[in-house]
């Protein structure tokens, strides 16, 4: 806050606003100020100590208006804000319902999020929690910024898996009952395939000839082909639904069929598609790295051919700024490889791509295999978590009419906000009751704050943030919200940056903790009226914040618990 303002007062005696600006840090206690500039770095060229610079300084400083103290305390020249104008600034932010944060700074600009990408003929698994949710949040986010997105889902709709599917469908069931059924019958057909393959190692054969048929465009092959797939994406879109996340394409691994041979053209034409025991690759030697593999000895084309295919595709198409592929870190050597193919073809967007690696989620017990049938599907921790959350509100709120909506909120709120707490790269351990626990941080606890605001508000009645006494907001505790609310849009935007949506995750942890410790100091429907006033418009900005956070990483917010 005001670090702009800051710069260009203290740009004086020599200094430039660019050092000032840079210098400016938060001080390491509250007490200290809210912001300061520590002068060692400017002794040299001043040639005078750090205290004496800090007190050089400060006259050009202490007068302006957001300023109530500038102190010089060592080296540092420690400034405080004028709190009321801190107070003032909630007023547009304290408008009920109020979405916090948004701005234009991204318009014109698009943006391709590769998120979810789910496996065709697979239930959704916990594995794919984490790109879910991380590329939806960062979808809102960017969106929230005026940038103009688009969620893609590039399905992993193509492979051997499709021929083993066939014949295991047509060992042990038809068409039809696969048509009737759902994901998790789909799945043990394929369970199935795998223990019999074992002994019977020409299922593999046939399995192999059978994904040549679908390759080749054969009737009967691409009929099985069109149920597996509807199967999946029908079970896949009640999971989406549940965790608001929606896609603009979802022109999978299958969609590039038509389009890898003209890339292979230009690898040939540049001459970096070389032969490799009848197989064709791209050397990466001076890399450092494995070659990429292209085409196999039998012709089939990889994942990687895929996805050179899909760069062409969505610049074209697209005219992307950037391009994110939100994918777990296993795959950073894929990645790596592809922009690196890529920048030898010269290909214009490879700058603009980026792997947004992310670490491995794993429930308590250890990893999971989709083939042992050993895995832990997300429907069922997110039914888990909300049978759940559902018996914690019944104790709570055993009247509530909604109570079945609110425990799926919460529950569901609960898995998604604790994909989205760490930095992405870190692995996590699921644990129900961590993530469902409404004094830790998480989302519940968010939750509940936001319902403690939504309470007090309709309570409170009416307020006008003109009819406010700023003074009964701006003591320590009340200060520290009102600058947590207002840090709100910069940790957004910060989440942007880095692309790390728990920056926002944090941020609304932060506001929650720090409301309810005013919260419990204070009363905030109070006889008196301009304290109540007052304190109503800090606990509606609060709610807008929370609000608007929690939609952000996909979470709703109810207005009661
Ligand atoms: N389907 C892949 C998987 O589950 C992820 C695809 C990621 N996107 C991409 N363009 N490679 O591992």
């Amino acid at each position: 806050m005001y670090e702009k303002e800051i710069s260009s007062l203290l740009a004086v005696e020599g200094l430039c606003e660019r050092d000032i600006f840079d210098a400016l840090e938060k001080p390491k206690e509250a007490k200290m100020g809210d912001i300061c500039l520590p002068c060692f770095k400017f002794a040299r060229a001043m040639r005078l100590a750090p205290p004496a610079i800090a007190a050089k300084l400060a006259p050009y400083i202490e007068n302006a208006e957001f300023i109530s103290k500038a102190e010089i305390v060592g080296g540092y020249l420690n400034m405080h804000f004028d709190r009321s104008a801190m107070a003032d600034k909630l007023k547009p932010l304290s408008a009920k319902n109020v979405v916090i944060g948004r701005s234009d700074e991204g318009e014109g600009k698009t943006i391709c999020i590769d998120y979810s990408s789910v496996n065709i003929a697979k239930p959704f698994h916990i594995g794919h929690l984490s790109t879910t949710v991380i590329g939806g949040a960062l979808y809102r986010i960017f969106e929230h910024l005026g940038y103009g997105v688009v969620g893609i889902n590039h399905l992993g709709d193509w492979g051997t898996q499709f021929g083993k599917l066939i014949v295991a469908t047509r060992l042990w069931s038809s068409l039809d009952e696969v048509a009737k059924n759902d994901e998790y019958f789909l799945n043990s057909l394929y369970v199935r395939y795998h223990k019999e393959a074992e002994t019977r190692p020409e299922l593999d054969d046939e399995a192999r000839a059978w994904f040549k048929r679908i390759e080749d465009g054969d009737g009967e092959a691409v009929a099985y082909f069109d149920v597996f797939k509807a199967v999946t994406m029908k079970a896949v879109g009640r999971i989406y639904d549940r965790l608001k996340i929606k896609f603009d394409s979802y022109a999978g691994e299958s969609f590039y069929n038509d389009k890898m041979g003209a890339c292979l053209d230009i690898l040939r034409d540049k001459r970096l598609l070389v032969e490799s025991e009848g197989a064709q690759v791209v050397n990466l030697d001076e890399y450092n790295m494995p070659p990429c593999l292209l085409v196999k000895a039998d012709g089939a084309t990889l994942y990687a051919t895929r996805d050179i295919a899909a760069a062409y595709y969505r610049k074209a198409t697209y005219d992307f700024d950037k391009c994110l592929y939100v994918v777990a870190y296993q795959q950073n050597l894929h990645f790596k490889q592809l922009f690196q193919v890529l920048k030898l073809m010269d290909f214009a967007g490879v700058d603009d791509m980026e792997h947004i690696a992310f670490g491995m989620v794993s429930m308590e017990d250890g990893a999971m295999s989709t083939r042992s049938g050993r895995v832990v599907w997300l429907r069922d921790v997110l039914d888990r978590a909300v049978e759940k959350a559902a018996a914690i509100i019944e104790e709570k709120n055993p009247d509530n009419a909604d109570k079945n909506a609110i425990a799926e909120s919460v529950g569901v709120g609960a898995v998604v906000f604790s994909a989205l707490w760490n930095n992405r790269i870190k692995d996590i351990t699921f644990s129900f009751d961590k993530v469902l626990n409404f004094d830790g941080e998480t989302a519940p606890y968010v939750q509940y704050t936001y319902a403690r605001c939504a309470s007090a508000l309709r309570k409170g009645g009416e307020f006008s943030a003109d009819k406010a006494d700023m003074d009964a907001i701006t003591d320590d505790d009340g200060y520290e919200v009102i600058k947590s609310v207002l840090g709100f849009a910069d940790s957004v935007r910060q989440a942007a940056k880095l692309r790390e949506p728990c920056c926002v995750t944090r941020h609304v942890v932060d506001l929650a903790e720090k409301f309810n410790r005013f919260y419990i100091g204070h009363r905030i429907v109070v006889e008196d009226d301009g304290v109540r006033n007052a304190r109503l418009m800090l606990t509606q900005a609060v709610a807008n914040v929370i609000k608007t956070g929690l939609n952000l990483l996909g979470i709703d917010a109810p207005e009661e618990m």
